[in-house]
């Protein structure tokens, strides 16, 4: 029997999520994520609010490569990667990786929340601190929680540049001192003041983490990132980033660093120690996935153009989007029960747009948001204008 004070709270939460209109709903997709997907009880649905911003999880490449991958390597080794579970392409997807976006070396994870889940506990040591951006993914937050208790930990108000030399300035006393963020924020679609924040680990000796599983594939005339639109190719210690949005989408992260980061990470972090590696056919399809991205850059340039015509079409309908060049587009609602509602409007309307509220925003700070894909075409975007004017 379970413990009746557990069932009590479990009901509890779920009965509040429910009366209050909060409870999430899961919509079941019967066809290949695409613009236009089958939802089991919604028929045809314009995707919207996936991170498939460069059409590739669905490409016949991508997934002809998965298959290969399956035939020639298997499910999997059942290992981690020290004791017998390296595949040969395991090593040609880091080749490729840290090729893509400029480092000397790359190490797969199953997730960018498993490679961020690596680097402060392995890389950080007592008398370091890490200074964190107020708006940084989850999973850099919890990595964060997971250092020594000897590593002090702060967080900077957002993209606050004086804030951040503040903090900076006040340990300079630290061994060493790490700054991380965002590339693309994941919530805002903001982008991070990049070239500042450089500037800064530069002036104070600090170590720059750069999370940019949103900007990977998005950002940049080639899509190598947020640094490649910044025109910081090569100025970044460490980049984390996620395979599971525009490098195929299936899942898998990766950390991009000098060899010796990449060393140590091989050496020491839990994450890679003590769980298997990515599956072949992942890793195969990422492969070919960048391979892709590298071969057709015209995706890069469909997708910015894709972001202009939905962002100014909002705007025309009077949806105020904060600006930014990035794919994420957040409609701010406020109540939660209300961002949920429309969400589920905007499906009746065969758009797939999901509200956003507590936990993965702040209270009061429920939104739409938008994710915008270059596989969409006009008819999709004229559809997208048509249910928002609706809406
Ligand atoms: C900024 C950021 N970092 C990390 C992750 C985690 O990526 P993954 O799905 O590969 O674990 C996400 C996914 O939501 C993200 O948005």
């Amino acid at each position: 029997m379970p413990n009746a004070h557990f069932q009590q709270t479990a009901r509890q939460i779920l009965d509040d999520l429910k009366n209050s209109g909060q409870l999430k709903s899961f919509n079941a997709i019967i066809s290949p994520m695409a613009p236009s997907v089958e939802v089991a009880g919604s028929g045809e649905t314009i995707v919207l609010c996936s991170n498939n911003y460069l059409g590739l999880s669905n490409h016949p490449e991508v997934i002809q490569a998965g298959i290969d991958g399956l035939k020639k390597y298997g499910a999997g080794t059942a290992s981690v990667r020290f004791i017998c579970g390296t595949l040969e392409c395991h090593y040609q997807l880091e080749q490729k990786i840290a090729q893509f976006l400029g480092t000397e070396s790359a190490l797969s994870y199953v997730s960018c929340w498993n490679a961020n889940a690596a680097v402060f506990p392995t890389l950080t040591a007592p008398g370091d601190v890490v200074l964190s951006d107020e708006l940084n993914h989850a999973s850099i937050i919890d990595s964060c929680r997971l250092v020594s208790k000897k590593v002090e930990r702060s967080v900077y108000r957002h993209n606050d540049m004086e804030d951040l030399e503040r903090q900076l300035k006040a340990h300079s006393d630290k061994n060493c001192r790490w700054v991380v963020a965002d590339g693309v924020f994941s919530m805002e679609g903001d982008l991070v003041n990049l070239r500042e924040t450089v500037d800064l680990c530069k002036k104070y000796d600090a170590m720059m983490v750069l999370d940019d599983s949103h900007g990977v594939g998005v950002m940049g005339k080639t899509g190598r990132g947020t640094h490649e639109h910044f025109d910081l190719l090569g100025e970044i210690d460490i980049m984390t980033g996620t395979l599971g949005k525009a490098l195929g989408g299936a899942a898998g992260g990766y950390v991009a660093a000098s060899s010796d980061v990449i060393k140590i990470l091989e050496q020491r972090a839990r994450p890679s120690l003590f769980s298997n590696a990515l599956p072949a056919t992942v890793a195969c399809s990422a492969y070919k996935a960048i391979d892709i991205l590298e071969k057709e850059p015209q995706r890069i340039t469909k997708l910015h153009e894709n972001v202009a015509k939905i962002r100014n079409g909002l705007g025309d309908l009077g949806f105020a989007c904060p600006d930014s060049p990035s794919a994420i587009v957040p409609i701010m609602i406020g109540d939660e029960a209300e961002a949920i509602r429309k969400g589920e409007r905007l499906l009746e309307l065969g758009i797939m747009v999901v509200g956003f509220a507590f936990p993965v925003v702040p209270r009061g700070e429920a939104r739409l948001r938008i994710q915008v894909s270059s596989a969409l075409e006009d008819e999709h975007i004229r559809r997208v204008l048509e249910a928002f004017s609706k809406l």
